[in-house]
């Protein structure tokens, strides 16, 4: 068997399902090629959206574990299943390309039909999901751009190329002259905007290399989350080790008034990090002040993480890390105070509580009588400013809204990463405010930030982001400008050089008298569509 007819096998055999014989086109082949062509696209961009929004998987899970109640890495799960359902649908896609290739008819099995429906119908769902419960996630999209657009065009002038064999084919083997300018206008339009897009591109990573700013700080979340259990010493000592210049963490006050740190903090606070169900399998807890700091204390924090591997990263734990892992409890804050004056390391937190003005009173005192330098306190929670400000004088204000720190006078501030806009942050240093980004966790992300000027991120992969010497790409707008126009230039000769190709072989072809236009309308439905309403 030579190797085309091979090819010919197993395509056909693995797109319809019929490995004896090329049957007939059936009705409709072209539509299901449409939409198999439809679901790929649809399926790589939600693909593209789940990589993307991977920096926020943590979120997803605690939210995930709030409604139902149970630890499941339900971003991992969704994952895996995006990324089959990616690889089945360009598989098809492939397969049919081959039946094209090949001048065979396009039969898409029924079992196909039925998962490329359910598939087309979960991906329309999972956005419909993302846009109504999960909209603060949004702008991650756009801002991903940044750093991948110039990228994805560089593949799309490539598929481009690719996809123009087919196009000249059809060109060639239209009749019509009509339809010959559509094919041609369509496609020259599609190109002109593939080609120009680079046009429109802004990144903050397109600078001169001297212009590039310093490496932001880092600041660990809750400690080194994916290293140790989150808010405990063992997390908090592991960030050290990262050169943190800030913990990040969230305080909570005991019902005999100690500040601790927790961060869930609503309807089974303690739930999700420690063991509060063996200890206590008859209380619901749902408030800080519902214990005492003794209670508090016989919890264990550690086990939970060990259990629920949130971040896949507990195997990369020695034995004697899992030990230690397996013995943390919860810290009070003087504690992690004693840890951060020791080393020179300022401190931040959310404080949750509703009842805001006594647990400032509480928080502040156990600041003060720390004795740690006040200016390592980077004061967040906006709602007692003016008590803190009079009664801790030397603590630095962090803003969470920049018209507020305005109006106050402030120069700190702390964001979440896609309220960032890349020309607002690098005017920000130089009028001396300093911009915290929070949680920024992936490379990409943190390459991006890192060319916008962002002066330190909050991050649960210190450990990662701690030996990054550089963004992952920057370059100047002159090289990237010649790059792109070059690609462009390359991609308009192999075209060209296929299309002429193709003309030679069309005019053998007729020459020969083999004509098989039934074949060509199978695969471009709507040249089919229209030479049937015209005759
Ligand atoms: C926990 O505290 C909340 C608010 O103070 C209170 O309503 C609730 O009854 C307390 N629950 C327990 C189990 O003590
Ligand atoms: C940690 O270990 C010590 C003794 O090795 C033990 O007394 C303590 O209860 C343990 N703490 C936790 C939270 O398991
Ligand atoms: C603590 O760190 C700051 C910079 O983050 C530095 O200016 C200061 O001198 C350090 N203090 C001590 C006592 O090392």
């Amino acid at each position: 068997m030579s190797q085309g007819s091979c090819c010919i096998v197993c395509s056909r055999g693995l797109y319809s399902c019929n490995w004896k014989r090329s049957s007939a086109p059936g009705k409709r082949a072209g539509c299901w090629f449409s939409a198999v062509s439809l679901v790929s696209l649809l399926s790589l961009i939600w693909m593209y959206i789940c990589m993307v929004t991977f920096n926020d998987r943590e979120e997803v899970n605690g939210e995930g574990f709030g409604i139902l109640k149970r630890w499941v890495n339900y971003f991992m799960v969704v994952i895996i299943f995006s990324a089959v359902l990616t690889s089945y649908c360009v598989l098809l896609l492939l397969f049919a390309l081959v039946q094209v290739a090949l001048r065979e008819p396009l039969n898409l099995h029924w079992l196909h039909k039925i998962f490329l429906s359910f598939g087309g119908i979960l991906i329309v769902s999972g956005v419909a999901l993302l846009c109504t419960g999960w909209q603060k996630e949004w702008p991650t999209i756009p801002l991903s751009l940044q750093a991948t657009a110039p990228f994805l065009q560089f593949g799309a002038v490539g598929a481009l190329t690719l996809l123009s064999v087919f196009v000249f084919r059809g060109f060639h083997m239209a009749k019509e002259k009509w339809s010959r300018i559509l094919i041609a206008a369509t496609f020259a339009a599609l190109a002109a905007a593939i080609f120009l897009c680079p046009l429109g591109i802004r990144s903050p990573c397109l600078i001169e290399h001297d212009e590039l700013p310093e490496k932001p700080k880092l600041i660990g979340h809750r400690g080194a989350p994916m290293l140790a259990p989150e808010n405990t010493m063992m997390s908090f000592e592991r960030s050290l080790a990262c050169g943190v210049t800030a913990f990040e963490t969230d305080v909570q006050v005991s019902k005999d008034r100690i500040p601790f740190l927790m961060h869930d903090h609503n309807s089974g606070f303690l739930l999700r990090t420690t063991n509060v169900k063996d200890k206590f399998p008859n209380e619901d807890f749902s408030h800080s002040s519902n214990l005492t700091w003794e209670a508090l204390q016989s919890l264990n924090a550690g086990k939970s993480f060990l259990k629920a591997d949130p971040f896949r990263s507990v195997s990369q734990l020695s034995e004697e890390e899992k030990e230690t892992a397996r013995n943390q409890s919860i810290p009070s804050l003087r504690q992690l105070l004693d840890l951060a004056k020791q080393h020179n390391v300022s401190v931040i937190f959310d404080l949750y509580s509703t009842n805001q003005e006594n647990d400032t009173v509480d928080t502040v005192d156990a600041i003060l009588k720390s004795r740690i330098d006040p200016s390592l306190v980077l004061w967040l929670p906006p709602e007692e400013r003016e008590y803190v400000n009079k009664s801790a004088p030397g603590f630095i204000h962090v803003y969470n809204d920049e018209a507020v720190m305005r109006k106050e006078g402030g120069n700190h501030l702390n964001l979440k990463y896609s309220k960032f806009n890349s020309e607002e942050i690098r005017a920000l240093p130089g009028a001396g405010v300093t911009v915290n980004l929070w949680v920024v966790n992936e490379r990409w992300l943190f390459s991006l930030m890192w060319c916008a000027g962002a002066s330190s991120v909050t991050t649960n992969s210190c450990h990662l982001l701690k030996d990054m010497e550089r963004p992952d790409w920057f370059m100047s707008p002159l090289t990237y400008q010649m790059t792109w126009i070059t690609v462009d230039l390359v991609s308009v000769v192999v075209m060209t050089g296929l299309f002429f190709f193709q003309r030679k072989r069309h005019c053998l072809c007729k020459r020969k008298g083999a004509a098989s236009a039934w074949k060509e309308k199978e695969v471009f439905p709507l040249l089919a569509l229209l030479q049937s309403n015209k005759s």
